[in-house]
């Protein structure tokens, strides 16, 4: 077999939020996939890096109260500990915020303007006049230029579907102050994707793609390919464009280049040379995983900057499906929003290793992870089925053979079938149908456990005239264990380690038709435990606690003393009857946060509404809240106050009400805002 020189990556996760059970199936894939060719001897690196630049990066930040930097440096750490224990072999993990990164974006950069394919234009675009910054689309709220739905997204509507401009938006009102933005223009640099088209045409054709990326790109050629806005004003977290104080790149511009910055990292420190991959006739494969949302961008953008800037394009891009749980989209309330930290707290990191292999094929289909189906998965396939064959064979070996297997193999043909099917299950592997491979291991498995049940060694080994046939039995068993265990070893690398410990061998592609003859092995250790379901509740149950504890709260004891106190001074409402007992999971629903009060109005017409415009620090939020006869609004402009931010948005007669604010008190004057201590910042959980 030729030795290919292969380079993977998987999509570069943002540096703002925790790896959580959708990420994880990409890297699972890649993974595997990484493993696998390494083991069948290639030349193979796998590389990824955290995403560390762009807006929400740089506000996340400052709600902290952290420089990006930190919270960069804190989130690697997070992320890499997270990977490493579910097992993802990354040869390097890098940053997009790194020497590496900057140099080659530069470089990319200027090959691009260079070359022509870098056009500037001024554009008008809704500005912040309190933060004094650009507002990305994601980052403008308003009422539907369409249907007039009010609270929706910058780019699009949820009510009927529409797609527009964030200055189309009515009433359009910025998520980071509530201020309302104005129109302001700015210069911004372009590339020129549509210079790419036929090159990016002849790239499509060349069969290496998925057929349904294929057809997606076809259709995305016929809607006409346009330019892309590559600059970002400052504020804002990434690098200055080379020659243009003031404009940054835009962070999609510099993430795939981390793809390039992190092995060129990986090349620095081990000797790899970079040019061999990457220089524009490499004989080396790149391939990227990412999910199926991110497909534009590197099936357009980053082929056609590599190609312009004289670089080598992708061998293929591997897209995937979303994970759903229980047949839904995550769901933090549920309880289903799964954080990787959370599954490890709870569960082996093996288990949905192989789950996800069980599933995965190489179209771009979502997968559903079925938590009960997962249970019975694993504890069917890997503990009743796979280990179940060492474990009934390996006593019998040490206890009455000296730990030696017999100098036959019982069932020459046996065995010869399971390693002849190494080379198909190798094939599924490459083409990524691991579904395929795991079904062709398990239907093996299958055999091997009939072949001890029909040869029943426990039967033999009591009788003292069988004793040839119990240990060649029992070392049959092992044999076959010790081809499935290698075949399983890309997927399960910790168990096959362990195996690999009590058969005294490493499992090699390179070896594994060769049976174990008169061969010594180690004690056998239990390799799996069954999935234990009280541990799946205990993550789901987490994972709701999560949602409460995501940002600690410095809130409560302020918080409570004020609510105290009104109850106290109006006697009125100490008598008022308890409402009926509700269960902890209803009030797990409610999410509390701390709010500023950012502005305050008399509402025309209303005798107990004060229309308050909060901000929750990630989000501005319009409350009406009868609250008139206490507080002139005059007095509640600058105050923090707790608001129920998950109730669902109410249309009032006076306009849509996002919330509701928290108040103790029988009426009247005698109504008290909650306020919490002067230590918390809007967007603090209250719990
Ligand atoms: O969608 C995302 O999560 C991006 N952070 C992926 C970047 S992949 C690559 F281009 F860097
Ligand atoms: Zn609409």
């Amino acid at each position: 077999m030729t030795q290919r020189k292969i380079l993977i990556t998987s999509a570069l996760p943002y540096a703002n939020g925790p790896i959580h059970l959708g990420h994880l199936l990409e890297y699972i894939q890649t993974d595997i996939w990484s493993r696998f060719q390494k083991a069948r001897g290639h030349q193979c690196y796998y590389v990824c890096a955290d995403d560390a630049h762009g807006t929400p990066i740089m506000l996340k930040a400052q709600q902290l109260g952290l420089t990006p930097e930190q919270m960069i440096a804190q989130t690697s750490v997070e992320h890499q500990a997270d990977f490493k224990d579910f097992l993802i072999g990354f040869d390097n993990y890098h940053s997009t915020h790194s020497d590496e990164n900057r140099a080659f974006a530069s470089e990319i950069y200027q090959k691009l303007d260079d070359g022509g394919y870098i056009k500037r234009k001024t554009i008008s675009q809704l500005f912040d006049p309190e933060k004094q910054m650009f507002l990305p689309d994601r980052f403008v709220k308003g009422d539907c230029p369409k249907c007039g739905a009010v609270d929706q997204n910058g780019d699009s509507c949820d009510a009927c579907g529409a797609t527009y401009s964030p200055t189309e938006l009515k009433n359009p009102r910025s998520v980071v102050s509530g201020a309302t933005p104005v129109l302001k223009d700015s210069e911004h640099y372009f590339f020129d994707l549509p210079a790419f088209e036929q090159m990016l045409q002849d790239w499509t054709r060349g069969g290496s793609l998925q057929s349904e990326m294929a057809n997606k790109l076809q259709e995305w050629f016929k809607e006409g390919l346009q330019q892309w806005d590559i600059s970002r004003d400052a504020p804002y977290f990434g690098f200055e464009i080379p020659g243009a104080p003031g404009k940054f790149f835009y962070v999609w511009l510099d993430a795939p280049i981390g793809y390039l910055a992190s092995f060129k990292n990986l090349c620095d420190k081990t000797g790899i040379n970079f040019d061999d991959f990457w220089k524009l006739d490499s004989d080396a494969e790149v391939y990227h995983f990412i999910g199926k949302d991110i497909i534009y961008f590197h099936s357009l953008f980053w082929p056609a900057m590599l190609d312009g800037a004289g670089y080598r394009k992708p061998s293929s891009v591997f897209a995937h499906g979303f994970v759903t749980v229980n047949g839904a989209k995550m769901s933090k309330s549920r309880g289903t929003f799964i954080k990787a930290r959370t599954y490890l707290d709870n569960l082996n990191p093996e288990y949905l290793r192989y789950y996800f292999a069980s599933k995965l094929t190489s179209g771009i289909v979502d997968l559903d992870l079925n938590l009960d189906d997962f249970s019975q998965k694993v504890n069917a396939d890997l503990v009743g089925k796979v280990v179940n064959i060492a474990s009934r064979c390996a006593s019998f070996i040490s206890k009455k053979f000296d730990s030696a297997l017999s100098a036959d193999i019982a069932e020459p043909e046996l065995l010869a079938d399971f390693v002849a099917q190494g080379e198909s299950i190798a094939a599924a592997f490459e083409q990524r149908e691991y579904a395929r491979a795991i079904r062709d291991i398990m239907a093996l498995a299958d055999k091997a456990n009939q072949y001890i049940d029909a040869k029943a060694p426990w039967v033999l080994a009591k009788d003292e005239s069988k004793q040839l046939e119990t240990h060649q039995v029992c070392s049959m068993g092992i044999n076959l264990f010790r081809v499935l265990m290698h075949y399983l070893k890309p997927v399960l690398p910790a168990m096959a380690a362990e195996v690999e410990a009590f058969l005294n061998i490493e499992l090699r592609w390179d070896n594994y038709q060769t049976a174990l003859r008169s061969h010594k092995i180690n004690t056998f250790k239990p390799l799996m435990q069954r999935v234990d379901p009280v541990k799946v509740q205990a993550m789901v149950d987490a994972s709701k606690e999560n949602l409460q504890a995501a940002e600690p709260a410095k809130t409560t004891s302020k918080t409570a003393v004020k609510a105290d106190a009104a109850v106290t001074t109006a006697d009125a409402a100490a008598f008022e009857p308890l409402a009926p007992m509700i269960q902890f999971d209803d009030f797990a629903k409610l999410d509390l946060r701390v709010a500023r009060i950012v502005s305050a109005e008399h509402v025309e017409g209303a005798d107990k509404l004060v229309k308050l415009q909060l901000d929750l620090g990630f989000e501005s939020r319009q409350v009406f809240a009868g609250i008139k006869s206490a507080y002139d609004p005059a007095d509640l402009v600058g105050r923090l106050t707790v608001m129920v931010a998950n109730l669902a948005p109410r249309k009032m007669r006076f306009g849509m009400s996002e919330g509701m604010v928290m108040a103790a008190g029988p009426g009247g004057s005698d109504i008290f805002l909650l306020t919490p201590d002067d230590g918390a910042t809007p967007g603090m959980q209250v719990k």
